[in-house]
């Protein structure tokens, strides 16, 4: 009987030394893979980071010029970088070449007034004259009617898209660049507030403004920024 006692004893505690081990060793074997799977998530994590890159769009008003435009562009196509360019119908009218090459190098094309005029108390003869007649012009050049505005100054009506049936597009960078013949001083501004889904305003009509561009456009790139055209801002 105390033979048999003692058997029991000893099945007894071997069955908890056996628990106890198999315990630990599964135990801690989970507890080891949730630290593990954490550890792999704060990697994929900091590496999401990493390689996620900052969108910021770069645009350019009042062009085509007819010096400057083709030397920004040939400093967008030795980067790769698409841009943005609101063009005055005026202007697109008088340089119909350099606007096809703005299309057919890539870069989204909007308007920006046939006379860079203020549209803040436009009528509809005035719409008509300044944003379709633009439309209009940009149309028989490159095939595709823009859907994007910029009205001059940053000046319009609430009704503007809803008139024109295009998108305004405002910015959220605007380093100042046609009062400053300061290419650095540009440079500092544009970097200073660069952000992501920034919109940077800038003019090609100023050689000052190109070189500040390209210059920014390096640095950013080097920060992480990937340079897009602005409806990839807008419908991200
Ligand atoms: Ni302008």
């Amino acid at each position: 009987m105390n033979r048999s006692l003692k058997n029991v004893k000893t099945l007894i505690g071997l069955f908890f030394t056996v628990s106890f081990v198999l315990f630990g060793y599964f135990g801690k074997n989970e507890m080891m893979n949730e630290t593990d799977s954490r550890n792999a998530t704060m990697v994929s994590d900091t590496q999401k980071e990493v390689m996620s890159t900052k969108k910021i769009a770069i645009t350019f008003d009042d062009g085509p010029h007819p010096v400057y435009t083709p030397m920004l562009l040939d400093g967008l196509k030795e980067r790769g970088i698409h841009a943005t360019f609101f063009l005055l119908g005026e202007s697109a009218q008088n340089y119909p070449d350099l606007v096809k090459r703005i299309q057919e190098e890539g870069h989204l094309i909007g308007n920006h007034t046939f006379h860079h005029t203020d549209l803040k108390n436009a009528d509809t003869v005035l719409l008509h004259q300044e944003v379709v007649k633009t439309n209009e012009v940009i149309e028989k050049i490159t095939g595709q009617t823009p859907q994007y505005i910029r009205p001059p100054f940053g000046s319009h009506k609430d009704s503007l898209e809803e008139q024109t049936g295009m998108l305004v597009v405002l910015w959220n960078i605007d380093p100042l660049d046609w009062c400053s013949e300061d290419a650095a001083g540009i440079v500092r501004q544009i970097e200073k507030n660069a952000k992501d889904n920034g919109i940077i305003l800038m003019h090609d009509s100023y050689k000052t403004s190109v070189m500040a561009a390209l210059t920014a456009i390096d640095d950013l790139q080097k920060e992480g920024y990937e340079f897009v055209t602005v409806d990839e801002i807008l419908f991200e």
